[in-house]
């Protein structure tokens, strides 16, 4: 697609289809022609509880000046500065998902350690109580849940979950931000109770999309990291320290983005690769193929974690660019540390993967541990 239709409408989807890293890149970045308000259509993370987020009003479907104010009053506290203070916190709490590895020899990476690791880590920056760290995951894990099977009854069934979850936490946090209106607590909660840029919904939406965005795709990127060193013959050499971990951690995010495509909304005509745009119109822009394209990335289908620059377009790009990129960062670079260091081997089974739908990482990964 890249090479023979570039920019291509799609008559079924309704939708257009943008493939090269020059026009995704420019996509992203130009705002003011592509509208992240996507209010109306389905969208690909914000939207990503079947359409039940689009009562809340959250950053990722708003456009400047709106987005700076329900983004600004916590972009300081993802910056990778801020979130240099939490790493031994976010140490222990990775060891202890680990220590719960140690006690078997066989497990699923994906459910014993990628779902529960961004899972307890922001439960931990939203000050939620330790008490109820169970039933917060329960919330999360129903809120990004797919359905079981393509079928309209279980299609049905996991809506009402997610819509069940999505009341119940929302009530919750409704609470906690009420409580903590007059607090002096570092946590995030308190943080937007304190604020007066926002509405109560707002705040609200605000707590939510930490979850929805930042959640699936830190599980694939933890998942996908160990799928690629197993392929690629590489963990012994990140282990070492033969490849730099963060590198590999890049390259990672460039080969199996966690996020394939972005949903833009022309905002007025215009033109893209020589194609004729349309307002109003939806605009697709796949990360992941931007991210193989030629142009830019010298031998684009071979792993090279070494690779340098690695200007991959995972996060996104411009205005809307991933505001917890460096938590998830920091998330996976502690996360493989500590997992390398504690075992003298780690052994994932590649031999019957399937993969998920909707996001690309794993349903499971067997592991296999000495
Ligand atoms: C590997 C992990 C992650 C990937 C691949 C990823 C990817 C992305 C991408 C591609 C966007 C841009 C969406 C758009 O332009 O419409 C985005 C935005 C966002 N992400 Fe992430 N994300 C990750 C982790 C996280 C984490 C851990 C959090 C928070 C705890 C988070 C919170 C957000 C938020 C709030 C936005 C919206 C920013 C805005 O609209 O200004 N993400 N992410």
């Amino acid at each position: 697609m890249r090479r023979d239709a570039p920019v291509q409408y799609d008559e079924q989807r309704e939708t257009w289809d943008v493939f090269r890293y020059e026009d995704v890149d420019r996509v992203l970045r130009d705002h003011e022609t592509f509208s992240a308000d996507r209010s109306g259509s389905s969208a690909s993370l914000g939207d990503d509880a079947g359409g039940e987020m689009s009562v809340l009003k959250t950053m990722i479907s708003t456009d400047p000046p709106e987005h700076e104010r329900l983004r600004g009053f916590v972009n300081e506290r993802f910056q990778p500065g801020a979130l240099r203070e939490y790493r031994p916190r976010l140490e222990e709490l990775t060891d202890e998902l680990v220590d719960g590895l140690e006690t078997r020899d066989q497990f699923d990476f994906v459910e014993s350690f990628a779902v529960p690791l961004p899972v307890t880590v922001i439960a931990e920056l939203l000050g939620i109580p330790a008490e109820r760290r169970d039933q917060f995951k329960e919330w999360s894990e129903a809120l990004i849940a797919r359905p079981e099977d393509p079928s309209d009854e279980a299609v049905q069934r996991m809506k009402r979950k997610r819509g069940a979850a999505q009341k119940e936490m929302g009530q919750y946090f409704a609470r906690l931000l009420t409580e903590r209106q007059g607090g002096d607590g570092d946590d995030l909660i308190t943080l937007a109770a304190t604020t007066d840029e926002l509405s109560q919904q707002e705040k609200i939406g605000f707590c939510m999309i930490l979850l929805l965005a930042g959640n699936i795709t830190t599980t694939n990127l933890l998942t996908n990291a160990i799928w690629c060193f197993e392929e690629q013959g590489l963990t012994e050499a990140v282990r070492s320290g033969e490849v730099s971990r963060k590198k590999a951690i890049e390259e990672v995010l460039r080969y199996r983005s966690p996020i394939q495509e972005i949903q833009r909304i022309a905002s007025e005509d215009v033109e893209v690769g020589g194609k004729h745009i349309s307002a109003g119109e939806v605009v697709n822009v796949w990360v992941g193929a931007a991210n193989r394209d030629p142009a830019v990335f010298d031998d684009p289908e071979t792993f090279r974690p070494e690779r340098r620059p690695n200007q991959h377009l995972a996060f996104g790009k411009g205005v809307h660019y991933c505001l917890g990129a460096p938590l998830a960062r920091l998330e996976a670079d502690i996360a493989l540390d500590r997992l390398l260091a504690r075992f003298d081997s780690l052994e994932a089974d590649l031999s019957d993967l399937h993969p998920l739908n909707g996001h690309y990482g794993l349903q499971s990964l067997p592991c296999r541990v000495n």
